[in-house]
């Protein structure tokens, strides 16, 4: 080691690189909680705009702070005219969460408050964000299938408007409370590796549309939020209950790692996935395919049995997102739609008590050598 203090940890296992009033999670139990709320008790009796304003102020909203903030989520939906313009120029095989990343940087660019780093600039800044996320991957989905974008409704929530903006049709409720529920229990994950890289954008003093698109980037990989959009892959490619077993017996001899398994911190269980099991199960009974429910649980029996492994949050996401009609490339933005209240939460945190984020390097590469021979040009100074 050269340089370096103490040992290297890969993949920092195990290191506490922040602290945060957002979110407990307690891997050993399986239990998650956001500002001392249980995930269980907030998926039940909350909505998304009460837990992204628990996040961001720390207690729940009273109900005339809910109406103003749901008021100022829809006032901020509508995309700006330059946001729409550019949504209609990327090619409409554009991958969902590449749109939504240069959405969001050029967002940054537009934005009223883009040269003030205040906390009320910055709660400004997410209240836009929060609301144009989900504008931006629903606008695109409308033009890329050549429809106009459609505008929020002021009587609908934001989980709903999602789904109304989406399809241009209003959502019935059952839909909405499965999906509310969706969003809350994404909302926030502590130094998951999107948020963590949001913060170290952060803490570099770079803004906060800065750090969310680089967040959106890490979000989209298949370790990560991109696991969601794999395992509907994998339940396609499964195709019905009965294959499960010899599906996960071939997997496993191929030695391939199977999507929406495991997880870095939970050993136990993702209280998540236990509780969007139970969101999957009810709106696939109520869809016209519940067999990718029916699959899903075959699936989650053999790996476990074969593997012993836990189905992480995007396991049963998959189900129960298709079974609400949205589309496949559109799983991992679905994420981000809700995760940007967490990575809003952890920005303002970020920025309230920063330190760069710059950690060290164990050098493995060649010992010190001196450039020679010939055709390298003159020696400078
Ligand atoms: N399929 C097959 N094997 C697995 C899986 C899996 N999904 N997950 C872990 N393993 C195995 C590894 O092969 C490894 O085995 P080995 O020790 O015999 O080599 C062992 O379990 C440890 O795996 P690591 O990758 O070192 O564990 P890590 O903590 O780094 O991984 C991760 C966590 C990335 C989530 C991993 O479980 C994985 O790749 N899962 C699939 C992708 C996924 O679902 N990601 C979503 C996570 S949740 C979220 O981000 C929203």
């Amino acid at each position: 080691m050269s340089g370096t203090e103490g040992g290297l940890i890969r993949g920092l296992e195990g290191v506490v690189a922040a602290t945060t009033r957002l979110c407990d999670l307690d891997g050993v139990n399986g239990r998650l909680a956001y500002q001392g709320y249980d995930i269980e008790d907030l998926a039940r009796r909350s909505s998304f705009e009460e837990v992204t304003w628990l996040l961001w102020h720390g207690e729940l909203p009273r109900p005339e702070d809910l109406s103003e903030f749901r008021r100022q989520l829809v006032e901020a939906a509508p995309l700006p005219a330059e946001a729409l313009r550019v949504l209609k120029l990327f090619p409409k095989t554009m991958h969902p969460m590449r749109v939504l990343q240069a959405g969001v940087a050029l967002l940054g660019g537009v934005d009223p408050d883009a040269e003030d780093d205040s906390r009320e600039a910055n709660l400004r800044k997410a209240t836009r964000l929060v609301a144009r996320v989900s504008s931006l991957t629903t606008a695109f989905h409308r033009i890329r299938i050549g429809r106009r974008p459609v505008a929020p409704r002021p009587d609908l929530s934001h989980a709903a408007n999602f789904l109304y903006m989406l399809s241009g049709r209003k959502p019935r409720v059952v839909q909405v409370r499965a999906f509310d529920a969706s969003l809350v229990l994404y909302a926030e994950h502590e130094l998951n590796a999107s948020t963590f890289t949001a913060r170290v954008v952060a803490s570099t003093l770079s803004d906060m549309h800065s750090a969310v698109s680089a967040a959106i980037g890490a979000l989209k990989g298949p370790l990560h939020g991109g696991a969601g959009e794999a395992v509907m892959r994998t339940l396609e490619e499964i195709g019905q209950p009965d294959n499960a077993d010899a599906f996960t017996g071939r997997a496993l001899a191929e030695k391939r790692r199977l999507m929406g398994f495991g997880h870095r911190v939970y050993k136990a269980g993702d209280p998540r996935a236990k509780i969007l099991r139970t969101l999957a199960a009810k709106a696939c009974r109520n869809s016209p395919e519940p067999v990718w429910y029916e699959t899903a649980i075959k699936l989650h029996e053999a790996v476990n049995r074969e593997k012993g492994l836990i189905p992480n949050v995007d396991f049963y996401s998959a189900p129960l997102f298709k079974a609400l009609g949205i589309p496949v490339d559109l799983f991992v933005p679905v994420i981000a739609v809700s995760r940007i209240a967490g990575w809003t939460a952890n920005l303002l945190e970020q920025y309230a008590d920063n330190r760069l984020i710059r950690p060290r390097a164990d050098y493995v590469g060649p010992a010190r050598r001196e450039v020679r021979g010939a055709g390298r040009g003159d020696e400078r100074p």
